[in-house]
């Protein structure tokens, strides 16, 4: 067995998104992005566990259910269950899909709040500043430019009693944990920024709001609703079942939480300041990734220059999506998506490589032992090569370089076409049918190999790569990341071809 040093249990989540629209290519892209790496773990054998679902609290939905005519909750309800289908429609295989509205979570909310009131971590104020209804979040006057928050959104004016949150206790505890842990905050420019907002002093947080009607009500004062940040970040602890149950004692601390650059500050900040509070165990890893971009600003609703994914999925499949999204931007980068692109990448990266290699090797395959198919054998150089390459890919997906990932994927695909050329088995076929034998079986086994490997981003697609090799894909016994016999006396089948060259439009 290769020693791919993986972890017992993996406990990944991506940020629970609000319900005040319908999911553009963003949310798509970080859901896509947790769930390849939430498929692979499972894959290798870890108990993953992956947490997705939505923000459903704050001024923003409330504001939407209004101009709609109807209940916060009805509207809510009916986005949840769009978002539950755009999810299908990706393949993403979330474990538990929280929403902030779900009893055990609201409970938990009012549970941690009066904690952190007997910890006395919380105190009464008055707070003066700006709020922000699309960040929902407080900005003081500083942050403010030309009246707008630093996102460009409008902000509006606030004075009021209100409770605060004693971050400024916890700021020299939180640096240090940073300097401690490394691998806590991702990317290090990511991190750099938060280290240099903490060096600039960390404020108390306002974590309640006067009447604002759609909310968690604070346990000790009814007056007042609970700040949608304090509410939205335990979905984490209320998502995989709360702080008593078997799946916290199994899973917590969160491994990897993945997220979007602009709410990295919640998640570096007052989120392991909030745990410390309660004396929790701070997660793993926190990863801000880039930003899709449209005409050089980040695609948002509210800036109204979104891509919604469903209608590439239609046309082009769901694999296709994922690998395009994973692939165009580097992870922790910003990037564009720009269809031109898009088709480019279908014909270079999948119809002439990979598509290609395998449907080259099949057809090289079918000219012998139709019916009995190739033995076992082991080319020891070129099988270090392909066993050094899922060595180097777990690495990858322990220190979440997804970009990386995709490369040395694609770099297996490269030694497998490199193979042929260099071993020539259509030579081979007449003058040496027992070396052709051997140098197909290495083939068929290292096309078994890169079919696992890509089974986390092409969901389906590698199954149809199993149907041509002769392999059951429901047999996980087949689905080893090394070099074995798996492969020996499979009868393959030539299908169609895995991707179709596209026009550009
Ligand atoms: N509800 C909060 C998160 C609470 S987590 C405890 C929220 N919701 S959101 O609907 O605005 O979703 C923001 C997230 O969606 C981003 O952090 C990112 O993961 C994803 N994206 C939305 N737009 C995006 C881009 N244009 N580009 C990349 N990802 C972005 O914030």
């Amino acid at each position: 067995m290769l020693d791919l040093e993986i972890p017992k249990k993996f406990y990944i989540t991506t940020p629970i998104y609000y319900t005040s629209g319908r999911f553009h290519l963003g949310h798509a892209y970080t859901t896509i992005c947790a769930d390849v790496f939430a498929r692979y773990y499972r894959l290798v054998g870890s108990d993953v566990f992956f947490l997705t679902g939505t923000d459903e609290h704050g001024q923003k939905v409330e504001d939407a259910a209004k101009k709609e005519g109807i209940l916060p909750k009805e509207f809510v309800d009916n986005l949840v269950s769009n978002a539950k289908q755009e999810w299908k429609s990706l393949d993403i295989s979330y474990d538990a899909f929280i929403r902030t509205t779900d009893e055990k979570h609201i409970s938990l909310v009012k549970e941690i709040a009066s904690k952190m009131l007997e910890n006395e971590d919380i105190y009464k104020g008055k707070y003066v500043g700006y709020y922000c209804k699309d960040c929902e979040s407080f900005f003081t006057s500083k942050d403010i430019i030309k009246d707008k928050c630093p996102l460009g959104h409008n902000v509006k004016k606030e004075t009021e009693e209100a409770y605060f949150f004693k971050i400024s206790k916890y700021q020299k505890w939180l640096k240090q944990y940073i300097l401690d842990n490394p691998k806590f905050l991702q990317t290090e420019s990511n991190k750099n920024e938060i280290l240099a907002f903490i060096d600039r002093g960390l404020e108390d947080l306002c974590i309640s709001r006067e009447k604002v009607g759609w909310g968690i009500t604070l346990p000790f004062d009814e007056n007042y609703t609970i700040y949608v940040w304090l509410d939205a970040l335990f979905n984490y602890v209320s998502g995989i079942g709360g702080l008593d149950s078997d799946n916290f004692k199994k899973f917590w601390p969160p491994d990897f939480q993945v997220m979007g650059k602009e709410i990295f500050r919640f998640h570096a900040i007052y989120w392991p300041i909030f745990l410390k509070s309660l004396n929790l165990e701070i997660p793993k890893t926190e990863f801000a990734h880039g930003w899709w971009l449209s005409e050089g600003m980040k695609m948002s609703k509210s800036f109204n220059n979104v891509v919604y994914p469903l209608e590439y999925v239609k046309e082009y499949g769901s694999d296709i999506f994922r690998y395009y999204v994973i692939r165009e931007i580097s992870f922790g980068e910003d990037g564009s998506f720009s269809k031109k692109n898009f088709i480019e990448r279908i014909n270079s990266d999948l119809v002439a490589n990979i598509g290609n290699l395998l449907s080259r090797v099949i057809t090289l395959a079918s000219k012998r032992n139709q019916e009995t198919g190739y033995l076992f054998f082991r080319d020891e150089s070129f099988v270090k090569e392909i066993e050094n390459k899922i060595i180097i890919i777990s690495k990858l997906y322990k220190n979440y370089e997804l970009t990386k990932i995709i490369n040395e994927i694609f770099q297996l695909s490269s030694l497998a076409n490199k193979y042929v050329q260099g071993n020539k088995p259509w030579e081979l076929l007449t003058e040496d049918p027992k070396k052709f034998d051997q140098v197909i079986y290495t083939l068929l086994e290292t096309i078994r190999i890169l079919a696992v490997e890509l089974a986390p981003i092409f969901t389906t697609k590698w199954k149809e790569i199993f149907d041509q090799l002769g392999l059951d894909a429901n047999n996980k016994d087949n689905l080893k990341l090394e070099f074995t016999n798996i492969s020996e006396k499979r009868i393959v089948k030539k299908g169609n071809h895995l991707f179709k060259k596209q026009e550009i439009k």
